[in-house]
């Protein structure tokens, strides 16, 4: 008998096998970017020591680990102030996650009477369904909170409230919580890292919509917990089994976002003031809010927790809702259109679109009128910004 070669793998186990990166044995100058679901063990008792965590490794895309991910995740855990962070696909998988985590079904919760309507209908209407109760509070009240904090499992609130952009006394509301042992959490989506770091502050977990200012661009969702490496775990934990985490694409567009968040958010900020004094000087308005306004009622804690007042603003037109659908439509550079923190500017109309979702009566208890347009001022020329909001309030006022 002659030894025959094994025949040559076919043409699709080539396709299928041949591709191997090539070791490197420099560092590349951005993230590389490992877009895999899945990861190859040498034998079987490796995968067993790595999905029980027992060694470290990555298993799959679900939130096991991917290099990418956790280079941001790393990165946002060093902006933020916190010992780790955890990546999601979204900012409300992110909040979901975080409440879920903490609180079980007879467990009550405490949260800001201001919300994104996302997280006020996950509130309101989900968590409810799943024996969780909700106390609302106004934040700005300490006594009220210290009484409503006595057996919650949680205190619930955004750093700048979307969207009369309200800025909490973050500082003061975690003494609170850490007197009474409970468990802080704070959205920072509108301040993002750059203007507000709540965990500096004593806040115990920092959540992001990464869709808006993290990544910057408008072309990508993704949200985040940042926290304690413990509390990362319990939140890997229930990620694994429910779903949700962020997918290595979205983490190396946040990375590379993050790279120039410091230098949007100066200027987001600045042309965010020239477009709140405009709104402000106008007749067309009723309330411009800002809070770089001195008008504005979280004026003194928005100087004192902010380095910079960012790029959300929102203005009550005097016309009510027809002045407000006017103004819209009148503008021809700014998009109407859902989300914010991007380069684009875009309006919306909270009680039609993101607020549509909180009742009528919680909506006015807000202060949420018909009337309000919120505005995300992008990264365009000031100047055209600033004359594209100029014809439309002229627009509004006939
Ligand atoms: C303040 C705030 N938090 C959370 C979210 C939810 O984020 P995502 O759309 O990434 O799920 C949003 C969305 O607009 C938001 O504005």
């Amino acid at each position: 008998m002659t030894d025959r070669p094994a025949p040559a793998p076919g043409f699709s186990t080539r396709a299928i096998h041949r591709p191997v990166a090539p070791p490197v044995t420099q560092l590349p100058s951005s993230v590389p970017l490992y877009q895999t679901s899945t990861w190859r063990f040498e034998t079987l008792d490796d995968f067993a020591e790595v999905v029980a965590f027992r060694k470290p490794g990555h298993v799959y895309g679900r939130g096991y680990g991917n290099p990418t991910v956790e280079a941001f995740e790393a990165v946002m855990a060093d902006l933020e102030g916190t010992e780790a962070a955890f990546a999601f696909d979204s900012g409300m998988a992110a909040i979901h996650a975080v409440v879920t985590t903490l609180a079980r079904a007879g467990d009550r919760i405490v949260t800001s009477r201001a919300l994104y309507g996302g997280t006020h209908s996950l509130f309101h209407e989900v968590l409810p369904r799943y024996g969780i109760d909700v106390t609302t509070v106004d934040v700005s009240d300490p006594e009220a909170v210290a009484d409503s904090l006595a057996g919650a499992r949680l205190l619930y609130v955004e750093t700048i409230d979307n969207p009369l952009v309200s800025v909490a006394d973050l500082a003061g509301l975690a003494a609170l919580c850490a007197q009474a042992g409970v468990p802080s959490v704070v959205d920072n989506t509108f301040a993002s890292p750059y203007l507000c770091a709540p965990a500096r502050l004593g806040f115990d977990y920092v959540v992001h919509s990464a869709t808006k200012y993290i990544g910057g661009h408008s072309d990508l969702l993704g949200g985040v917990v940042c926290c304690r490496s413990e509390a990362r775990g319990s939140i890997r934990a229930t990620a694994l089994e429910v779903g949700g985490a962020m997918q290595p694409l979205e983490a190396w567009l946040c990375i590379r976002g993050l790279a120039t968040l410091a230098l949007r958010m100066e200027r987001h900020s600045a042309t965010g003031q020239r477009v709140a004094e405009l709104l402000h000087q106008s007749p067309a308005v009723a309330v411009a809010y800002y809070p770089g306004l001195p008008s504005h009622p979280s004026h003194a804690v928005a100087r004192r927790l902010l380095n910079g007042f960012g790029g959300m603003l929102a203005a009550e037109l005097k016309g009510g809702i027809d002045a407000a659908i006017r103004f819209c439509d009148s503008l021809e550079m700014a998009w109407i259109a859902a989300s914010l923190g991007g380069v684009h500017t875009l309006v919306a109309h909270p009680a039609s679109t993101t607020h549509r979702q909180v009742p009528p009566a919680d909506r006015a208890a807000q202060g949420l009128a018909d009337g309000l347009v919120r505005i995300s001022v992008g990264l365009e020329d000031p100047e055209d910004v600033v004359a594209d909001f100029g014809r439309a309030l002229a627009a509004a006022a006939d």
